[in-house]
């Protein structure tokens, strides 16, 4: 497992010719990319583009179909990811993670969660024996480091007040913040984190950035980041790879990426030839930035177009939700007026029309229950205040007959099924809550202030 040499010592991970496929589906295809010690790299895409794959498969949870994953460590060290078994891969190559869907102890406390990532240490210094817990002053010792390390996280994550609270009473975005101590309780020298920001608010995002880079610099730790909200990308990436459909389609600096037109189209779900088109009607229309004008960057940037020029609505911006590139199969919807591709890249597939496409919801009325033939009032509410939703997903959401919070707000479990089969999410919905934010949005019958984030997903 271990080798004498590594090639690049700047590199702490290189995944190389990384291949991952389910049966007939490719979700990974060839992959190649390194992570920079010290560094903070995010690994961004669209839905399904395979991000939370490449991670199970650093971390031992998939055996790649082909490819190397090599981390080398501080010490020199080198470990290939792909023959170790997940624990081992903790404890040896010193590789930790969170995952999509918080995974925290709810019923123990929030100190106890940080202890039992240390289960490893206490253990062996026990001897593994309950003598050993009671006698052995390597055990004492072991437990008052693993105490002291809970308690320096505790405090990093501003958590001490609640060490003794089950971790399943904090609010959302102090569980996410617990999850991300508990995995640095396991010492690891790469840190990967599978959306950190999902689900939090302005102010929670902006204090995990902090977090992290406070990692990165005073634990030297290099962070392997999946996320979606591009303001926590793009204010403290070091480097940023971009996937699709499970090729890499950009590699670079966060300035470099996010002006890739490949990178744009990818968000906007379009080909990449229209891109150029989109950015001369985005300058028509007085938006400076391109990259502002797309989800990548901004979410109200449509919206500002939209208000300077009724004419040329965000929707003439973003083509039609049964766009072949805009989706990839996952679970047929019947009734859905998509034409849904097997996965894979669907280049040469017929151009969309850049019209603005008109609600009808008449194929998809019988998918989601409630949804209208047009907006009330002709001026449909701004769903993208919804958390985890950007203007691709609003604009599909439209075009299926959905416009308001309060009809969000309603949705029963089978409308949320279905919107999650046709947006192509997987829990996205229950996870961000879009019910409880859409009764909010609704209650509240007023538009609030513009969150700032992205959310192309
Ligand atoms: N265990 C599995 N079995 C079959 N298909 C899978 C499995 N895990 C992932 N996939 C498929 O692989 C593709 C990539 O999924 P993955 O979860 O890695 O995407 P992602 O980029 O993390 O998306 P998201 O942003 O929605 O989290 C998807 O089409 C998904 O349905
Ligand atoms: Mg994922």
């Amino acid at each position: 497992m271990v080798s004498e040499v590594h090639n690049n010592p700047a590199a702490i991970l290189r995944v190389e010719r990384l291949s991952m496929k389910f049966g007939g589906l490719i979700a990974i295809n060839d992959l190649n990319f390194e992570a920079k010690r010290g560094a903070i790299t995010a690994l961004i895409g669209p839905n399904g583009a395979g991000k939370t794959t490449v991670f199970n498969c650093i971390t031992g949870f998939y055996k790649p179909t082909e490819g190397m994953l090599t981390m080398t460590r501080q010490n020199g060290e080198e470990y290939l990811l792909e023959r170790m078994a997940d624990f081992v891969i903790t404890k040896k190559a010193k590789v930790a993670r969170t995952f999509q869907n918080i995974r925290l102890f709810s019923g123990l406390t929030v100190l106890e969660n940080l202890l039992v990532a240390q289960h490893n240490p206490l253990m062996l210094s026990s001897g593994f024996t309950v003598l050993g817990l009671l006698g052995f002053p390597t055990y004492k010792k072991a437990a008052a480091d693993a105490i002291e390390k809970a308690r320096f996280w505790l405090e990093k994550i501003n958590l001490v007040d609640r060490a003794d609270d089950p971790a399943g009473d904090l609010p959302y975005g102090a569980q996410r913040r617990l999850e991300i101590a508990r995995a640095m309780c396991t010492d690891p020298e790469l840190l990967c984190l599978d959306e950190p920001a999902a689900g939090l608010n302005a102010r929670e995002s902006a204090e995990l950035n902090k977090l992290l880079l406070d990692i990165r610099d005073e634990t030297g730790t290099s962070i392997l980041l999946i996320e979606h909200d591009m303001s926590v990308v793009m204010e403290i990436s070091d480097h940023v790879v971009v996937l699709e459909y499970g090729t890499k389609i950009s590699d670079g600096t966060p300035e470099s990426v996010k002006n890739d037109p490949k990178v744009i189209a990818a968000y906007l779900g379009v080909e990449d030839e229209e891109v150029v088109e989109l950015i001369e009607q985005a300058e028509a229309a007085g938006v400076d930035d391109i990259t502002a004008a797309v989800d990548l960057l901004s979410t109200e940037a449509l919206h500002e177009i939209e208000e300077a020029h009724p004419e040329m609505a965000p929707t003439a911006l973003i083509p039609a939700a049964g766009t072949p590139k805009a989706k990839r199969a996952r679970t047929a919807v019947a009734g859905a007026q998509t034409a849904k591709t097997a996965p894979g890249k669907s280049r040469g597939a017929p151009t969309p029309a850049r019209t603005p496409v008109k609600p009808t919801g008449a194929t998809k009325a019988g998918v989601i229950s409630n949804a209208l033939p047009e907006p009330r009032g002709g001026k449909a509410d701004k769903l993208i205040l919804i958390q985890g939703i950007g203007p691709v997903n609003e604009r599909k959401l439209n075009a299926h007959g959905i416009f308001h919070f309060d009809q969000i707000a309603a949705w029963k479990k089978a409308d949320i099924i279905a919107a999650e089969a046709y947006l192509d999410f997987d829990g996205r919905i229950a996870r961000e809550d879009w019910i409880g934010q859409a009764k909010r949005l609704a209650r509240e019958g007023r538009t609030p202030a513009p969150r700032k984030t992205g959310g192309a997903k």
